[in-house]
């Protein structure tokens, strides 16, 4: 028999540990349970090296851990105990048949819809954590509907905001949290049950209450403008290296009109993540599922638009380098696709790597997390790819450094004892417009900003 204070969640990933963490440090008169087939994603939940590394995680796990938070590899069984149940399991983009490389593959959801409509024995409500096309909720519904023994099931859409890197400050004090729930009879209670676990510290001016479809849709859009911000100022990077503009500059000055803001505006070697291309494509398939051409074309060219800013940025290191990488070494600092986090899906790096190599650069790779990750993105490359726990080391000998991911911790290196170490002329390409490049040049680099003039001692440089 359930109890109504039991949440399971499957899917202890990026979004299922975290979140779920949270939940149980804030609530603790309920009884918090993540499942997942992945045992040994399971056994490192339950042990002191977590499988994920994101700023202020083990904490909050820590707290609640053994005592209302628990993880485990039994998912029928979290099943028949909980109330609410989240799905947080991967929704990538399909690779095959209708809609490959652009509609979402819910195969993973959909097993796990199947499996709450065989094993639950009692009402549930079940919660859409994962991001989803939106109208998901309906064939959801018709799933858990279709069991045998008429038990009922209410469907709320429930996306996740938080970024990687930031995931427990975002989790603990969100901008918003949305809830979406279907007209249909009792799902305002549904919804309420939702509303009342989150009220237990998001203030309730901050939860947001709609419709199914509009809270689908509104997770689809929240990634598509975000991401749309940083291909805009992507694209005028390319223009302002033409021009003689800065674009750190014409960031600051444009974002300081309040209308428009500073967030999102920083420049970079495009973004990447598992999720703000993914979710564009699901939004760009869904536009083209409904005859709307010219509004897929439009979010598509925020895609496009980033693949550019990934090949111009490996483009420009060839074309620095004298047009040939042929047996030099490149340091590349950063392989994450952001800072504070080991996660390297979509990650720049592994698009700028695979160009570099193509050139037959050899790469000495250095991330303060993601080594583990970039080995296993990067195989089959062993020869040409060198991975150093050391920047020093990764610099030894090496023609470039290539800054790829914004960590802080590249900032405080020594630029100097890094240029001694290398070849010359040593080439700095900063993709993120983190280091102090009046500095670097100083020092004796040929320094390559991002979306501003290169600062190069060489005489006949245009
Ligand atoms: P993830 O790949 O890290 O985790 C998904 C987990 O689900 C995996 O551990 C996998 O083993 C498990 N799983 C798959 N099928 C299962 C099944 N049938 N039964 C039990 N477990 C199963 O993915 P993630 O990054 O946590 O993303 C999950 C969802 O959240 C996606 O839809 C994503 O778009 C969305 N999202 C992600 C983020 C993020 O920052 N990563 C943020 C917001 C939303
Ligand atoms: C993003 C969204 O910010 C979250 O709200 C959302 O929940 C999540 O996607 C998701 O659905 O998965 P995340 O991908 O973890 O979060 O990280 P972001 O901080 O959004 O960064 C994404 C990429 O954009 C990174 O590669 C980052 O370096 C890049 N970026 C970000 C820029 O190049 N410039 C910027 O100004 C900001």
């Amino acid at each position: 028999m359930e109890n109504k204070k039991s949440i399971l969640c499957i899917g202890a990933g990026y979004v299922g540990g975290p979140t779920m963490a949270m939940i149980a440090a804030k609530c603790p008169d309920y009884t918090v349970t993540v499942a997942d087939i992945n045992a040994d994603r399971i056994a490192r939940w339950n042990s002191d090296s977590l499988p994920i590394y994101e700023p202020g995680l083990y904490d909050v796990v820590k707290q609640a851990r053994g005592r209302n938070l628990f993880f485990t590899t039994d998912v029928e069984q979290g099943i028949r105990n909980a109330y609410l149940i989240f799905v947080s399991v991967n929704t990538p983009t399909k690779t095959f048949g209708a809609g490959a490389g652009k509609a979402a593959d819910l195969q993973y959801w959909e097993k796990c819809a199947r499996l709450i409509a065989e094993t639950a024995d009692s009402t549930k409500i079940v919660v859409e954590k994962s991001t989803l096309p939106v109208r998901a909720a309906e064939a959801i519904h018709r799933i858990l509907q279709s069991n045998p023994r008429g038990i009922e099931f209410h469907v709320l859409s429930n996306p996740e905001f938080l970024a990687e890197g930031t995931a427990i400050r975002d989790l603990e004090n969100p901008d918003r949290v949305l809830i979406g729930s279907m007209t249909v009879p009792d799902s305002h209670e549904a919804m309420q049950t939702l509303v009342d676990l989150y009220a237990h510290w998001v203030p309730r001016e901050r939860i947001l209450t709609t419709n199914v479809w509009s809270s689908e849709m509104s997770k689809l859009v929240s990634n598509a403008m975000l991401a749309q911000r940083i291909s805009s100022i992507n694209s005028i990077s390319a223009l302002c290296e033409r021009t003689g503009a800065d674009v750190s500059e014409v960031s600051r000055a444009v974002s300081m009109d309040s209308r428009i803001g500073s967030k999102f505006l920083r420049p970079g070697v495009g973004f990447g993540g598992s999720c703000f291309k993914k979710d564009i494509l699901n939004l760009v398939y869904l536009c083209e599922q409904y005859n709307l051409d010219a509004v897929a074309k439009y979010w598509e060219q925020v895609v496009l638009m980033n693949d550019y800013q990934e090949r111009r940025f490996a483009e420009r290191i060839v074309k620095a380098m004298f047009n040939t990488l042929s047996g030099k070494r490149i340091a590349l600092f950063g392989f994450a696709f952001k800072a504070d986090t080991g996660d390297t899906r979509e990650s720049p790096a592994i698009y700028i790597s695979r160009m570099l190599i193509e050139e037959h650069a050899k790469l000495a790779i250095h991330d303060p997390q993601a080594l583990p990750n970039a080995r296993l993105d990067m195989k089959g490359y062993e020869d040409c790819i060198e991975y150093c726990e050391d920047p020093y080391e990764a610099a030894r000998g090496a023609h470039a450094i290539a800054i790829i991911t914004d960590w802080h911790a590249f900032t405080e290196l020594d630029y100097q004892r890094l240029y001694d170490s290398m070849e010359k002329p040593a080439f700095l390409f900063d993709g993120r417009n983190i280091l102090d490049h009046r500095k670097l040049f100083e020092i004796g680099f040929e320094v390559y900003p991002l979306g501003k003039a290169k600062l190069s001692h060489m005489v006949h440089s245009r």
